[in-house]
Order: C-alpha cells, then structure tokens, then sequence
C-alpha cells in the first residue's frame, strides 16, 4: 500500500490489542495459540510504525481486569510475554526502539519484572520511537495511584490538568491522537481514558494476529481522513 508521509501522521498510536481467543477458537486451537500468533502482529505495527515515523506506539498487553482468566491463560501470556521481551531485545534496539512500561508491575511475576527491566535498560539510548507496553495496567487503577502518589508529595489542590497529569503513569507522553481496538469490538475496556479525550477511535474488524503492516497503514489514513476539533469551530470552507 501506497503511503503519503507529507500528509499529518499522529504523534501518538494507541493499540487494544483484541481477538486473539477468537482466533484460535475458529481454528480449533487453545485460546495461548492466539496469544503466540499475535507476536506476528505486535512486530509489524511496531516496524510499520517506525517506518512512518510515529514517535509514540503504546500497545495494551495485560489490562487489570484480566487476572480474572483462567490461571493457565495467565501464566501462558506471562511467560509468552517474557520470552518476547529476551528475543526481541536485539531488533528493537536496530530499529533504535525505547522499550517502557505503564501498569502496576509489582504484582508481575519476578521473572517478566526481570525481562522488563533488562529490556529497558538495553534500549534506554534508542530515541526513534518509545514503545510503552501496558501491563496489569487499567485506567481507573493508575487514576488511584496517581492520587496516592500527589498526596504522598503533599499536594494539596490543581489548577491544571498539565499539573495533576505528571502523577499518572503516562506522564511525559503526550495525548492519544488514535486508538484502535482489534476484532470488532467496539469499546475501550478501562485503557488510557484519561489521555483518549480527544483521541479518534477506530475499530478495524480483524482479529488482533492477522492485523499486519498493511492493516496498520490503512488505520493511519483513516486517521488522516478525520477532522478533529478540540471542541472548537473549525471552518472547512
Ligand atoms: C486480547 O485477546 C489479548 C489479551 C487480552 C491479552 P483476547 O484474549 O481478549 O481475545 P478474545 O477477545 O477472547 O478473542
Ligand atoms: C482488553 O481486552 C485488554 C487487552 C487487550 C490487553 P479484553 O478482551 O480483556 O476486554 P473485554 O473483556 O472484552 O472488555
Ligand atoms: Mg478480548
């Protein structure tokens, strides 16, 4: 697919990575096989979003609701996840890729703490794009750390948003400009709430293991054909 780079590309992607249990189910396969297939489609966004120049991709791999799952698909992702971020260390940092996080990581088992801190650390230097990967992340839970955090540095009262936002986990990232959410679904699950106020939202039908380059580029014309308005008048004519 064609790709005009002239035209506005959004600083910031944000990805609900969704319609992997599906996947495999319509094959007949374990819901973990989805997960193993959607490795394919987290490599071609991140090299597909590098390419265009995106400066922020943010992907939501482990929400706080999901520990509700079944304890085998739990520790499948978890030790999925780990595996990624030791093999996939190396192309990241070619691709000059800073790897960082969002979520409560404390109740993560200490071997993927181990991978995330080590794959942080190997691509601190890269500054071609921050790749920020939501794990035991949801909104209404960093929203209560975040308050937690503003009390325990005895804040008492904001005037600003700009002020009260550096206590949330996304601080220093600027404001979803496009979130898309795989597999049809057509809703945002408790990611990023706060910071998709004014982000446009996009619901591609595919299941998250067969989004691939070509799917991700078509989501950035989509966001190229909208017209945003921050709530003000804007005259087309
Ligand atoms: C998204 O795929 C991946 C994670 C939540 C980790 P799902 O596992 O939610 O797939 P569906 O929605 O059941 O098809
Ligand atoms: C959101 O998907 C979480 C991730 C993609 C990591 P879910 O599949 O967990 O969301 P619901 O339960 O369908 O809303
Ligand atoms: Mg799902």
């Amino acid at each position: 697919m064609s790709f005009e780079k002239e035209v506005y590309i959004p600083e910031h992607v944000a990805i609900i990575m969704d319609g992997n249990g599906r996947w495999a189910k319509i094959r007949g396969l374990e819901r973990l096989y989805g997960h193993y297939n959607g490795v394919r489609a987290i490599k071609a966004v991140v090299r597909s979003a590098r390419k265009i120049g995106i400066k922020f991709l943010t992907l939501y791999a482990f929400s706080t609701e999901n520990w509700l799952r079944s304890a085998s698909e739990v520790s499948g992702l978890m030790s999925l996840y780990g595996r990624v971020m030791l093999k996939y260390a190396r192309s990241l940092i070619n691709q000059n890729v800073r790897f960082e996080t969002i979520g409560d990581l404390e109740k993560l088992p200490p071997m993927l703490c181990d991978r995330i801190d080590s794959l942080k650390a190997r691509t601190a230097h890269c500054d071609g794009m921050l790749l920020t990967t939501a794990l035991n992340y949801g909104s209404r839970d960093e929203l209560l750390r975040a308050i937690n955090r503003a009390n325990e540095a005895h804040v008492e009262r904001f005037s600003h948003w700009k002020e009260f936002e550096k206590y949330l986990d996304t601080s220093g990232l600027p404001d979803v400009d496009l979130l898309i959410r795989t597999s049809g679904e057509q809703r945002v699950s408790n990611f990023l709430l706060l910071q998709s106020a004014y982000a446009e939202l996009y619901f591609p039908k595919k299941y998250w293991p067969d989004f691939l380059d070509d799917d991700f580029f078509e989501a950035i014309h989509e966001f190229q054909r909208r017209q945003r308005r921050f709530g003000k008048v804007i005259d087309a004519g």
